[in-house]
């Protein structure tokens, strides 16, 4: 059948049993947020516009072509948010949560806008599970967010990535190396296009993707070198805790990120087997931003993971960090009577957490028994109009084809029992 309505360019539907991964995805890397007392924010899906021009920055990608903008009925510019970090912290001064015990500690997960070219691995609508720390100076707060982040990703058991992580400095020794790099950028022969991205944001030019602008661009003055002592003895701090906690990294002085928020630590989470768009998560340290947005002077550090990516990294390495199977029980009643009893049996075991669907409908035993094995459940319960008059309910273990007849009272207990049993084999 020829649809007549296609999701929007950029975007996808979820469908399972892939959904089942990113719940896995989401689950797994918010566990360990919570594990560490970050506690969960929804903040809405749209803005003020200025609230991002502020804050991301205008000279970003994502400011100048990226944003989905739109007005209102009553004329109020609103954009779709591009990223979390901005709207968290509008939130943050908003509700004053400062004025408590530091540092704040949130997470958050949901979607994302940037009108991008969509590829494999880019979309205009992606979804991110994002952590921020707010209201602490410590390094120990940017190792431990990278440290988290790293534990999320062993425990999905992905093992082909890298970190890389390095330093931005801060308000006192920015300025002067940004400085020292214009100058430089100025006496080599960049196209006008690049000279426009260096006018703007001259630590741009350092992630120039082409080859024959990383060539010129090889011998250019790092940050990391020009960095006061008070930020080489932040990433020195940083670095020392990844390195005694086994978190392995490298150190790339030329790593740039997207936004313009960035201070002191920033890091990236690149996949190997996952072609340009590599990034499966990345952020760093804001220590000018919440100020910016018109909230005290204070800092912040805080990452987001791109969940999209996550699952495709996951599936690039063969994993399979979820359950595929919807139900651990399917029921068949053979008659509409035989229906309604298993029916009842279906309920008890859902109130038991027990995962149980059935079939619906005057199906036939064939019928039912495909739509059985598609559930993916381990034990389908057969009722028919005999079994109905015995008071038995047959269980067949749809692994292994064995049955066994079951007394209706006996149900509950008997499929508690095997269902543990198998878990425990496992
Ligand atoms: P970001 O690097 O722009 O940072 O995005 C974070 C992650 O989201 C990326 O590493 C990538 O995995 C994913 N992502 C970004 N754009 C797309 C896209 N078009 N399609 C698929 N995935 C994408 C931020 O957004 C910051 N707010 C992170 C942060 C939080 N920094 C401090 N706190």
């Amino acid at each position: 059948m020829n649809a007549r309505y296609h999701a929007p360019k950029g975007t996808y539907d979820l469908l399972a049993p892939r959904s089942e991964l990113f719940l896995a995805v989401v689950d797994t890397l918010s566990r360990q947020l919570s594990l560490a007392g970050y506690g969960f924010i929804q903040t809405p899906i749209f803005e003020e516009t200025a609230l991002f021009v502020r804050g991301v920055g205008e000279s970003t990608d994502v400011v100048q072509k990226e944003m989905y903008t739109f007005e209102d009925r009553a004329g109020r510019s609103l954009t779709l948010r591009p990223e979390g970090t901005a709207g968290v912290m509008r939130a943050v001064i908003e509700h004053n949560l400062l004025g408590g015990s530091l540092p704040v500690k949130l997470w958050y997960c949901g979607p994302n806008f940037r009108y991008e070219q969509p590829q494999s691995g880019r979309y205009r609508q992606h979804t991110q599970v994002g952590a921020e720390a707010v209201g602490g100076d410590d390094p120990l707060l940017d190792a431990e967010l990278i440290a988290l982040a790293d534990a999320g990703f062993r425990q999905l058991g992905m093992k082909d990535y890298l970190l890389k992580v390095t330093t931005l400095g801060c308000s006192v020794c920015r300025p002067a190396y940004r400085e020292r790099l214009t100058a430089y950028l100025a006496q080599l022969p960049l196209d006008e296009a690049t000279r426009t991205r260096a006018a703007l944001n001259p630590l741009r030019v350092l992630d120039d993707k082409r080859p024959e602008v990383r060539a010129l661009v090889a011998d250019a003055p790092t940050m990391r070198d020009h960095v006061c002592a008070q930020c080489a003895v932040h990433f020195d701090t940083v670095t020392s805790a990844l390195l005694a906690w086994g978190v392995a990294f490298t150190i790339d002085p030329f790593l740039v990120r997207g936004l313009d928020y960035y201070t002191k630590t920033t890091f990236e989470f690149v996949h190997n087997k996952l072609g340009a768009q590599s990034s499966i998560g990345g952020g760093g340290r804001y220590d000018g931003l919440i100020a910016q947005l018109g909230g005290p002077e204070t800092s912040g550090v805080g990452f987001g993971i791109g969940v999209d990516r996550v699952m495709l990294a996951c599936e690039a390495e063969g994993l399979q960090p979820h359950d595929e199977s919807r139900v651990d029980v399917f029921g068949l009643g053979l008659t509409a009577a035989a229906r309604t009893a298993v029916a009842a049996v279906i309920v008890d075991l859902r109130a038991r957490g027990i995962r149980a669907d059935m079939s619906f409908g005057e199906r036939g035993l064939k019928g039912a028994m495909r739509a059985a094995d598609r559930s993916g459940a381990t034990y389908a319960l057969v009722v028919g109009d005999r079994d109905l008059e015995s008071g038995h309910v047959q269980v067949k273990n749809l692994t292994d084809g064995t049955q066994v007849s079951v007394p209706l009272g006996d149900v509950l207990k008997h499929i508690a029992e095997s269902l543990n049993e198998g878990k425990q084999s496992l």
